[in-house]
């Protein structure tokens, strides 16, 4: 990725993002519930700096992706990445900045797939503000298009602290980053996190990403999904090994074991007529 590697928005893809694995992540999760007809159209809710319709672009180019975010100086980095890529790349997303529940057709096409990544949906507060998220993003959806959003879990995700891992970047060299649960709220469900780096020469970049999440249950998400209109609904888990190991090959489930930390995707779909 071109651009400056100390950038909050780089070290946050360093860290938390695999833009090429959650582009055929996303264009498979579609095709099995689409007898394998494959996806065209990507809508990145919540894009952040648009990785996600970048990689999609990047692995077809009959592809499109609409990405949005709310905020002015993220979605300028955004631009700068794409524009910095070869040939009509750029041509193939069209950035957006602007609240997601205010962007619908006809101002930009019905998508094939709408996703909300790294915990996005986790914004909204109230079952009032969710379900009109959720109503929205089944208006904003093809016949048999997709919803995919992820959610964390288990006892993990409520406990208060800090872990750290070393990132080896090419450039600059090693990077920390610390995920912090700062406070936990067990009545509200609302959670402080955090993100922070310490760069190479030991300086260190404090709340680089502060988020105010509701941390829902997935009983109730899938439940506020039902009244929204989506009648097929789907988790899909991480494949374990046999030593509990996560493989990171999600597929649809039933039911999921009790594991101290787990990241599960919620898929929504609309149906096809
Ligand atoms: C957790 S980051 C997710 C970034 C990216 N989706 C990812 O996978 O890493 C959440 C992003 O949502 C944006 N955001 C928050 N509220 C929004 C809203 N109502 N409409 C559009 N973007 C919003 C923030 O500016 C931020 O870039």
């Amino acid at each position: 990725m071109p651009g400056d590697p100390l950038h909050p928005l780089a070290l946050y893809q360093a860290a938390v993002q695999h833009p090429l694995s959650e582009a055929f992540f996303l264009a498979r999760a579609y095709e099995e519930n689409n007898d394998f007809k494959q996806a065209k159209i990507l809508r990145e809710d919540f894009c952040g700096s648009a990785a996600v319709s970048l990689g999609w672009v990047l692995t077809d180019p009959q592809r499109h992706a609409i990405a949005i975010d709310l905020d002015r100086p993220t979605i300028d980095y955004a631009r700068q990445q794409i524009d910095a890529q070869p040939d009509n790349t750029a041509d193939n997303v069209t950035l957006i900045c602007d609240d997601v529940c205010r962007v619908c057709p006809p101002q930009v096409s019905a998508a094939d797939i709408i996703a909300s990544l790294n915990f996005s949906t986790l914004i909204f507060h109230s079952e009032e503000t969710l379900l009109a998220y959720f109503q929205r993003t089944l208006n904003n959806l093809a016949p048999g298009g997709i919803f995919v959003m992820d959610l964390f879990g288990g006892d993990s995700a409520k406990q208060i602290g800090m872990q750290t891992r070393e990132l080896e970047i090419d450039a600059i060299g090693t990077v920390t980053y610390h995920w912090e649960q700062r406070s936990y709220d067990p009545l509200t469900q609302r959670i402080d996190c955090r993100i922070h780096f310490t760069l190479p020469d030991g300086s260190t970049l404090d709340d680089a990403f502060v988020y105010d999440w509701r941390l829902w249950g997935i009983p109730q998400l899938m439940n506020l999904l039902r009244q929204a209109g989506f009648e097929h609904r789907q988790i899909w888990s991480d494949t374990l090994d046999e030593h509990g190991q996560p493989q990171g090959y999600y597929q649809p489930v039933s039911q999921i074991d009790a594991q101290h930390e787990w990241v599960i995707y919620l898929i929504a779909q609309k149906p096809n007529k």
